[in-house]
């Protein structure tokens, strides 16, 4: 029998290069493996030989003839699927970075049998709630920028291919991944790099079949309730509070809207629409 692989793809990319750290000769994961697992990590660039011997491929994911070259050995188990143009960018960019690749993952996983999908969501798929109302994972979508709708994208994807294939879909909505937050906005979002790997650890090996969760560290100022990950087991184990006094003002002072949502300056990024539409979106 094939040894069971976890591929991360944009393995080259911030998240990808601590997962490939990370995750290799993890106890828990082992055990849930039931013995020895394989990494594979991909990517557009070269993301290099890395510290383990994990197995490392080259390619562009809106070929789906590549894509499906990395699954061709049957035993992808799972798939954490964090390559992607990663902020706002023209249309044209996101098609084949963010929707086509996304596509061609899940349509690859269905034909390969995967058990599940871990997908790189992110705030920008809800960025225009107010900062002010504190939101759990089941609210309606309110992507703040074409970057952000090509993650809510994503997410229904992974809605449709777990309800009609039976793949667990798991998408992380991951505020702001740094070694400590950089903004006041980021005392709400904040991801440390450990809790990402819980976060992850999570998806690898909880028991469900499509959740959407919040990628956030244990924020006393936090804009989300997450419960769906901790119902899952997720402990995240670090509080930004510790840098709330780098940031004792606005981000934007000036900029009304990017101070009123969570999305921050994604929402006032040409932003054209009246201060009466903006601020009816408080009121539902
Ligand atoms: N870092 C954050 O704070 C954050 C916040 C929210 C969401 N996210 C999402 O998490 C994911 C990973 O974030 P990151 O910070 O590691 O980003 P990153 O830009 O460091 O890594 C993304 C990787 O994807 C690769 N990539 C892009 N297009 C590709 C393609 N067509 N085929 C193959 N590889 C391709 C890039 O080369 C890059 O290495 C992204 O999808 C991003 O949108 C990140």
């Amino acid at each position: 029998m094939t040894t069971p692989a976890i591929l991360i793809t944009g393995a080259a990319g911030r998240i990808g290069s601590l997962l490939r750290r990370e995750l290799p000769g993890d106890a828990e994961l082992a055990a849930f493996f039931g013995g020895p697992f394989r990494l594979k990590a991909t990517d557009i660039v070269d993301p290099g030989p890395g510290e383990h011997a994990d197995e490392v491929s080259t390619g562009d994911l809106a070929d789906a003839a590549f894509v499906e070259s990395l699954f061709a050995d049957g035993g992808v188990a799972a798939v954490i699927h964090l390559a992607g143009y990663p902020r706002e960018a023209d249309w044209d960019v996101l098609l084949d970075a963010n929707i086509r690749a996304t596509i061609n993952i899940w349509e690859a996983a269905r034909r390969h049998g995967v058990d599940r999908v871990l997908y790189a969501s992110s705030n920008h798929a809800i960025g225009f709630y107010p900062r002010s109302r504190k939101i759990d994972h089941r609210v309606t979508q309110r992507p703040d920028s074409r970057y952000g709708l090509t993650k809510v994208f994503g997410e229904e994807l992974g809605f449709l291919y777990a309800h009609k294939f039976a793949i667990r879909s798991f998408s992380m909505r991951i505020g702001m991944f740094l070694p400590q937050p950089t903004s006041r906005r980021g005392l709400s979002n904040w991801l440390s790099l450990p809790d990402a790997v819980r976060l992850v650890k999570v998806g690898l090996t909880a028991d469900y079949i499509c959740e959407t969760v919040y990628g956030v560290s244990n924020n006393a100022r936090s804009f989300w309730d997450n419960s769906s990950a901790h119902r899952l087991g997720y402990r995240p184990q670090d509080d930004s509070e510790a840098f709330a006094h780098l940031f004792p003002g606005p981000d934007h002072p000036g900029d009304r809207w990017a101070e009123h949502f969570q999305g921050g300056p994604y929402v006032s990024n040409g932003l054209s629409a009246p201060d009466e539409r903006l601020a009816a979106l408080d009121r539902f």
